[in-house]
């Protein structure tokens, strides 16, 4: 697996997940709908609004696409590659409604708004096609589409938040759940289709994010990750009191809400991660002790062509001062190999950051050309494939040592673990993450430990991707 290695942003595991009918749904639905989702966390995040519409509407979700009356897929246009699993997939729903005339298709999300109508008028591939903005329209497309015409809405918002709406939780594990704080992102990042496909930045009202994170912990979810395609620049002023909140102000009013609820979040610019958010971190326990950071390039010619705004050195001075200031912050990163004119020597820059920076994990792809980006527009993609290849696995190989450096210096460490669920291998071992995001699996010892309650875990061994332990206290 050459495009992503190990991966949260886009959950390899949980690509194409369907959405689980919620546990002891009361209601008897006349119509069924079926929702896969790809891409980052935001998009399965989104399919969730999307269910809490189609609810209201009296739509019942179901796992079975077979049973599906209507058959929506939430897609992701970040790379080729993610455009390509979703095409594919959107023939098989093609065969699959030649059996069952009347079912329809929809595509929802990036591709959407990136393609808009090509799939209805020049692929007759499917019936709807509904942008990431425009999903409270979505019942009134459906009764467009049933009544045989061609339902597409991919207007872009500047403020559609969507912050009335209580998503229904996908999530299965029942303790760890994401909240939406922020929609789309204004950075411009040359290789990056985000800008076109989810428009202008917006931030969610400060009280409905508290108010469903409050939520959430009242049903027994011990873990919310606030997320946005760039939580730092989260900006809210308040319309009646005129009080503005930024992002280090919105972490400290969800820490608050009780010091058992962890809270995550994703994704931090480098360039907007300020010592205020760094501090509000160090304060609260239960702020999590884990940055996502992503450094695209260790080169500062390539930064400044990917239009990062920092070098090299500034990046570097960051992570000295997240370490200054929490010296056992886990650090992860973003990492592209192959970009637009990238030389050996700028390869080399990145290799070396990544030494700088001792990430636990990374997500590392190839540069994925996509049209109607700055980078698309402006430079060529001239990059050989098989050196852009061997590139990402000198990066991967890199990343892979230093993972399991980092997992070899917990060993001896004791660690308050969140249990969220049982070890998929074994039923005996609990499975659970550690304030700096690492897995640790440890033996259950009959000690009546449920999902949701925290355990302290000593670290006895490790592998590359996981901290093996056992409980030392309760
Ligand atoms: N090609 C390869 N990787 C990309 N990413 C974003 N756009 C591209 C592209 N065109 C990566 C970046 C980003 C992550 C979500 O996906 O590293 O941080
Ligand atoms: Fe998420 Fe970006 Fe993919 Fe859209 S293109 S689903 S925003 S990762």
């Amino acid at each position: 697996m050459l495009d992503v290695a190990g991966n949260k942003t886009h959950d390899e595991s949980r690509q194409g997940e369907p959405l689980a009918p919620y546990a002891g749904d009361p209601n008897k639905y006349q119509k069924r709908f079926y929702i896969e989702s790809y891409g980052c966390q935001m998009n399965f995040s989104d399919s969730e609004i999307v269910a809490s519409i189609l609810n209201a509407e009296g739509f019942g979700a179901t796992r079975n696409v077979e049973d599906a009356d209507l058959i929506f897929v939430n897609t992701c246009s970040i790379r080729e590659k993610a455009e390509q699993t979703v095409r594919k997939r959107l023939t098989e729903f093609r065969k699959l409604k030649e059996k069952k005339p009347g079912t329809l298709v929809g595509v929802l999300g990036c591709m959407a708004e990136r393609l808009k109508s090509k799939f209805l008028e020049e692929e007759k591939l499917v019936d709807l096609v509904v942008g990431p903005d425009a999903y409270r329209t979505l019942p009134a497309l459906v009764v467009e589409a049933e009544g045989g015409q061609k339902a597409v809405n991919v207007l872009l918002s500047r403020d559609e938040t969507y912050a009335d709406i209580s998503p229904v939780r996908l999530d299965s594990n029942g303790i760890s759940g994401f909240v939406s704080i922020m929609r789309g992102c204004n950075n411009m990042c040359s290789f990056c289709v985000v800008p076109f496909t989810r428009g202008r930045e917006r931030s969610r009202d400060a009280d409905s994010i508290v108010k469903e994170s409050t939520d959430l912990f009242n049903n027994g979810y011990r873990e919310v990750t606030l997320l946005g395609q760039n939580v730092d620049s989260y900006y809210y002023s308040e319309p009646t009191s005129g009080k503005t909140i930024t992002f280090a102000g919105l972490l400290e009013m969800v820490a608050e809400i009780s010091p058992r609820l962890r809270i995550r979040f994703s994704t931090s610019h480098p360039k907007d991660i300020t010592d205020d958010v760094l501090f509000t971190m160090a304060r609260h326990e239960n702020i999590c002790r884990y940055i996502h950071l992503p450094l695209q390039s260790g080169s500062t010619r390539i930064l400044q062509l990917m239009n990062r705004t920092y070098t090299r050195e500034w990046y570097m001075g960051k992570v000295n001062r997240i370490r200054e200031i929490m010296p056992d912050c886990g650090i992860s990163s973003d990492i592209i190999a192959g970009f637009c004119t990238e030389e050996e020597k700028d390869h080399q820059d990145t290799l070396d950051v990544m030494e700088h920076s001792l990430y636990d994990m990374s997500y590392m792809f190839f540069y994925s050309e996509r049209p109607g980006t700055l980078a698309q527009r402006r430079y060529k993609d001239d990059i050989p494939e098989d050196i852009k290849k061997r590139r990402l696995q000198e990066i991967i190989e890199v990343q892979n040592r230093l993972s399991l450096q980092s997992n070899k210096k917990d060993i001896g460490k004791t660690f308050s673990v969140l249990i969220e669920s049982e070890s998929k291998r074994d039923a005996d071992n609990w499975k659970g993450r550690n304030s700096q995001n690492k897995v640790i699996v440890f033996p259950k010892n009959n000690l009546n430990h449920r999902k949701g309650d925290y355990v302290t875990v000593k670290v006895n061994d490790c592998t590359q991707a996981t901290l093996l332990g056992e409980i030392v206290e309760m």
